[in-house]
């Protein structure tokens, strides 16, 4: 599939990474409040030049990296970012993890971003399953899947060490088939989203992709 990038919903821009994205989610990235339920710490500069050359290369689930990172920017500013990446070697299931700045939380800028993701996933690459994990006290994470239409699955009791304590992981996931049987679920969570475009599908190699899954992480893509 040719990446649908730039793609416009009704308030955001989501592309794929450029390097000097670099200095936008530093901004966000390095706030505490920001980093709380993520895996990594706070980021540092130079972990923020690792983590975007990282990103620079998941460009799509069709390439070699099996992952696609986008950044959404609001009148030309990045204010948030979210991935796609296989995790298993049908091709066909997948994961999905969001940041957003915290400056511009509550105005559902999430939800617009993350929904046309999932179209992205489900449409453009005809994915089977989308799912995402989270720490337990996530509420808003919680929220955002809930908005979107996806189906809390399991609680997972103290399976995760992080940042010095065991703690709780919730996992959402939405199927394909739960998107066709009812529309109106994720349609109206993100009408402006979805996407007329006709994908051209490129023959690839699931399993290729998901055995270069280097970087697979729980809860979310790093
Ligand atoms: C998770 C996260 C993206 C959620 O941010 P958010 O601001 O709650 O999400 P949205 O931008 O979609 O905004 C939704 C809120 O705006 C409100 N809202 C206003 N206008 C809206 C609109 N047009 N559409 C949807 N919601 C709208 C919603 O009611 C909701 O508010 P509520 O939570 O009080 O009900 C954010 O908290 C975050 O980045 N956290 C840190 C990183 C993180 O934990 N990532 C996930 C790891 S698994």
């Amino acid at each position: 599939m040719t990446a649908p990038f730039p793609l416009s919903t009704s308030r955001l821009t989501l592309r794929l990474y450029k390097p000097d994205d670099l200095t936008a989610l530093l901004g966000y990235y390095s706030q505490p409040q920001v980093a709380r339920y993520l895996l990594d710490e706070p980021w540092t500069r130079p972990f923020a030049e690792q983590q975007v050359q990282k990103r620079l290369q998941r460009q799509g689930l069709d390439t070699p990296a099996g992952a696609l990172a986008v950044v959404w920017e609001v009148q030309g500013e990045v204010i948030g970012d979210a991935a796609l990446w296989l995790t298993d070697d049908t091709g066909k299931v997948a994961e999905i993890g969001w940041v957003l700045h915290p400056d511009f939380a509550g105005q559902g800028f999430a939800t617009e971003a993350v929904g046309a993701l999932l179209n992205v996933a489900f449409e453009g690459y005809s994915l089977h399953r989308v799912a995402a994990q989270m720490d337990a006290r996530n509420l808003a994470s919680g929220k955002l899947c809930e908005r979107l239409g996806m189906k809390k699955e399991a609680y997972l009791r103290q399976n995760w060490w992080s940042k010095g304590e065991w703690t709780d992981t919730v996992i959402y996931a939405v199927l394909a088939a739960d998107r066709r049987e009812s529309p109106a679920e994720h349609e109206a969570s993100n009408p402006a989203a979805r996407m007329d475009t006709v994908y051209e599908k490129k023959s690839s190699d699931p399993s290729e992709a998901a055995t270069q899954l280097g970087f697979e992480a729980l809860r979310v893509s790093d």
